[in-house]
């Protein structure tokens, strides 16, 4: 079942979103050669407490800390851990979902520690990003759900880049994952009709190479097969007669 925000639960997740965006901004200053991703969450740490934001990570299926970061290969999912320091040329996308007054909001950004050590890899963002918005544009009354998912495969698979399969958005509310799962590919046409007070987490993940990814060791962390450079970009977004609203951006 797909919930219907009312406007008092869209204006908490407003807030909510908000409140990530501004944590987002100020992470470049913390992502920088030598510092570890067990230390970029701990910053993220204090900014959700600061802003008295609960984190919907930490304590999820056993999951530990408040941020998911994940370097180069890693596509999602990748633990903060004090001996893994980013270093100037790395891709490092961060994740956090968190909640303000019991509404959740998740976002997702990448980041270059420096200039990236792989030029094309700036391409990879940008065409993330592209595929992002052009998911979100379909985020209207009255489309279907795959018509967002058809357009970010559209935009990701016209550059030749790979779309992870194996992991898709959500519904998003008072829960982190809420009905409907959201393909990042797919026909167009199908699945749901967008109601307004609907809300989404969309969030295309892409690769430079194929799209098959496992998960490591760690039981969380997940890889692309062939070592490829992965991105990966997540905005909150609600349905409203007005079009999409981001909530996760200012
Ligand atoms: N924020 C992630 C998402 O978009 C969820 C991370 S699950 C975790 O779905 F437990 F690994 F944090
Ligand atoms: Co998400």
């Amino acid at each position: 079942m797909i919930t219907i925000k009312n406007k008092s639960a869209l204006q908490k997740m407003a807030t909510a979103g908000q409140k990530l965006s501004g944590i987002f901004k100020e992470l470049p200053l913390v992502i920088v050669d030598g510092v570890s991703t067990a230390e970029i969450d701990a910053f993220i740490a204090r900014q959700l407490t600061s802003l008295e934001m609960v984190s919907r990570t930490k304590g999820y299926m056993g999951y530990r800390h408040v941020s998911c970061i994940s370097v180069n290969d890693e596509v999602v999912h990748g633990v903060p851990h004090k001996d893994t320091v980013v270093r100037v040329g790395d891709l490092v996308k961060v994740d956090i979902c968190a909640s303000w007054k019991n509404y959740c909001a998740d976002m997702a950004r990448c980041f270059f520690v420096g200039e990236p050590r792989d030029p094309r890899a700036i391409e990879l963002v940008k065409v993330t990003q592209q595929a992002l918005d052009k998911g979100i544009e379909q985020a209207q009354v009255g489309k279907r759900l795959s018509d967002i998912s058809h357009a970010i495969q559209q935009e990701i698979e016209r550059h030749g880049y790979g779309v992870v399969r194996d992991f898709a958005g959500h519904g998003i509310g008072k829960q982190m994952h809420e009905d409907p799962e959201l393909l990042n590919y797919g026909k167009p046409g199908r699945g749901a009709v967008l109601q307004a007070g609907m809300t989404f987490a969309i969030e295309p993940m892409v690769t430079q190479g194929g799209y098959a990814v496992f998960v490591t060791h760690d039981g969380w962390t997940v890889k692309t097969e062939d070592a490829s450079l992965a991105a990966h970009i997540e905005d909150t977004v609600a349905i409203t007669h007005e079009g999409p609203k981001i909530l996760t951006r200012s």
